[in-house]
This record gives structure tokens, C-alpha cells and sequence, in this order.
């Protein structure tokens, strides 16, 4: 009898009838649409978007699934005990998309700080009324200190972007990377996140949202920031607080924040909307072609592998 997949949303490129090669596909708006409800009991893969809850009570409508491939790095969307304890393989799309998230990271970085955004609304609202020398500064990139938390593919991607702009770049995680891989990327380890913040002009956001880093960045730690430095968050919304980031850009000490991730998408809080020094992208940090076709792909390799009885190609272990 052939397997059941269901797969929760749009799949750019040709994963889907990779799987319809092999499997019935059955297609929905995520893991709460009626098509999924109306599967549950014969499914044995769910190609999963981040943008579905994954836990326990789910799981138990679907008592033959064998496979979870989420299309993301990132498995904060994923209860990963309740699968282990049901023997369901998780994988998710580590790789294929560091270079993508790290461009986007950097161009938050220069968006941001040279208030790119800000000033393409002040062309447009016919605000601008020609070119006087104190007219929109910000902060210099070339050259400024960076701080990477989390040091992981895509944080060490940021690094060598940095490298190009002679930035310095320092770096925060639990444990500190060999020293032959730090002087290749030029990166110093800071053995906390309180010297990170209190010595970087731009601090970069790149580990896994986890109970441990949710809220990382509240109000004490923003207020630890440099004054006139900047935010870039490219992980997960939650890490930040958003309320007490407004008041950090409201007040200080941030110059800008360059934000692709929120904490409750595809809801922004309202008083970050408001903020001209914050630019907002809509959670798009994989979001070229071939990256986001290579997870589709990624996703759908997996299924096929754990299906068909072999291992995972990329198993969250
Ligand atoms: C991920 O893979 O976790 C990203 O957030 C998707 O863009």
C-alpha cells in the first residue's frame, strides 16, 4: 500500500512531485486544515512548515507517523520529546540555507545603521528637500565591532561577510570554537554575553530560540548595549523582547534595529511599527530561489529516505 505524506504548504521547485513519484500527497494549509485532519490516521510523513505547532496532542492523531521534515533550520515549532517519545524521526534543512540567511543578516546590518529603508520613505512622503552634511547619520559600518551570539553555520557565514567591511568581529556561545577556526575567521571568543553587548557596535543574532534564549535580549540586556549601536535579529522573534526593544530605540541606548523574525508573525507590535529606526523584513532570511528550493528538496529527501526504510539525511539529533 502506498504511504501517505502530507505536506502543509507551498514546496518551491519540483519536491512535490518528487513525493508524488512515490507516495499519495496530500496538500494543505498546515497541520490545523481539514485536509490534514481528514489524513491524520493514515499519515506516515508530514512535510511541515515553520509555521506549524507539532506537539504531542497533534501526534496523537496521527498514530502511523513515521516522519516530520520541517522546511527550516530552525525546530522551535517542533516538540521534540513528544516525537522522540513516539518514534517519530524529525529532520530539518541545515546548510542549504546559511549564505542566504547571512546576506539577509548583513543587509539588515546596513539597512539599519545607514537607515536605507527610513530614507527610501522620506523620498517617497517628498520629505527630502536636498542635500545638507547633517542630514540622516548613522552609525559607520566599515570597520565596526561586531558581536555574533551564537557562532553556529550562519553566524560563522556573517563573520566572513565581516571580514570584507574590516570589521571586528567577537562572538558569545557556550563553548569557544578551536583557535585555528578563529583566526581564519577572524573572530574573537567573549566569554559573555554582558561584554558582547557592552563592547559591540552591532550585535547579530544567531542561536536557536530554546527556553534558554527565550527573551534573552529583555530590557536589562538591551540596557547593556552600547549607546548608539545596533540590533540585528534574524533567529527567532521571541529572543527579543519586543516591548522593551521599542523602548530601546525609543530611548536608548540603540541607534536602529534590523529585525526579520517577530515573536508572534505574521503580527509586528505595534510600537516597532512605529519606530523609523527599526527596519522589518517579513521573516525572509532563506527566501532566494535556490535556497528555498534546495529545503523543499531537503524536506522531501528526507521523507523519502526514513520511508523507504534508510537514515535520514538530516536528522535533529
Ligand atoms: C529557518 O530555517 O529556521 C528559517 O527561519 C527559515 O527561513
Amino acid at each position: 500500500m502506498t504511504d501517505t505524506v502530507f505536506v502543509s504548504g507551498e514546496l518551491p521547485g519540483d519536491a512535490l512531485e518528487v513525493l508524488r513519484e512515490s507516495f499519495e500527497v496530500v496538500t494543505g494549509a498546515g497541520v490545523g486544515s481539514p485536509e490534514f485532519a481528514a489524513a491524520a490516521p493514515r499519515v506516515r510523513g508530514i512535510v511541515a512548515m515553520l509555521t506549524d505547532r507539532i506537539d504531542d496532542a497533534l501526534l496523537a492523531t496521527a498514530p502511523n507517523l513515521a516522519v516530520v521534515a520541517n522546511v527550516a533550520v530552525g525546530v522551535d515549532n517542533i516538540d521534540l520529546a513528544a516525537c522522540a517519545a513516539r518514534n517519530v524521526l524529525v529532520t530539518n534543512t541545515p546548510d542549504v540555507l546559511t549564505e542566504a540567511t547571512a546576506d539577509l543578516a548583513f543587509g539588515l546590518l546596513i539597512g539599519a545603521a545607514r537607515r536605507i529603508a527610513e530614507g527610501d520613505r522620506v523620498i517617497r512622503a517628498g520629505g527630502w528637500t536636498g542635500w545638507t552634511p547633517g542630514f540622516m547619520l548613522g552609525p559607520r559600518v566599515f570597520g565596526m565591532k561586531l558581536g555574533l551570539v551564537g557562532f553556529g553555520r550562519i553566524g560563522k557565514a556573517v563573520a566572513r561577510r565581516a571580514r570584507g567591511f574590516g570589521m571586528h568581529v567577537g562572538y558569545t556561545q557556550r563553548n569557544r570554537e578551536v583557535e585555528p577556526l578563529e583566526r581564519v575567521l577572524g573572530a574573537t571568543y567573549v566569554s559573555s554575553l554582558d561584554e558582547l553587548c557592552a563592547t559591540s557596535d552591532a550585535v547579530s543574532i544567531h542561536c536557536p530560540l530554546t527556553p534558554a534564549t527565550r527573551h534573552l535580549f529583555d530590557a536589562k540586556q538591551l540596557a547593556k548595549m552600547r549607546p548608539g549601536s545596533v540590533l540585528v535579529n534574524v533567529s527567532r522573534g521571541a529572543i527579543i523582547d519586543e516591548a522593551a526593544l521599542a523602548d530601546a530605540l525609543e530611548h536608548g541606548p540603540l541607534a536602529a534595529a534590523g529585525l526579520d523574525v517577530f515573536e508572534d508573525e505574521p503580527n509586528v507590535h505595534p510600537r516597532l511599527l512605529a519606530r523609523p529606526n527599526a527596519v522589518l523584513t517579513p521573516h525572509i532570511g532563506s527566501a532566494d530561489r535556490p535556497t528555498r528550493e534546495a529545503m523543499a528538496s531537503t524536506a522531501a529527501a528526507n521523507v523519502v529516505s526514513v520511508l523507504e526504510g534508510k537514515p535520514a539525511l538530516t536528522p535533529v539529533r
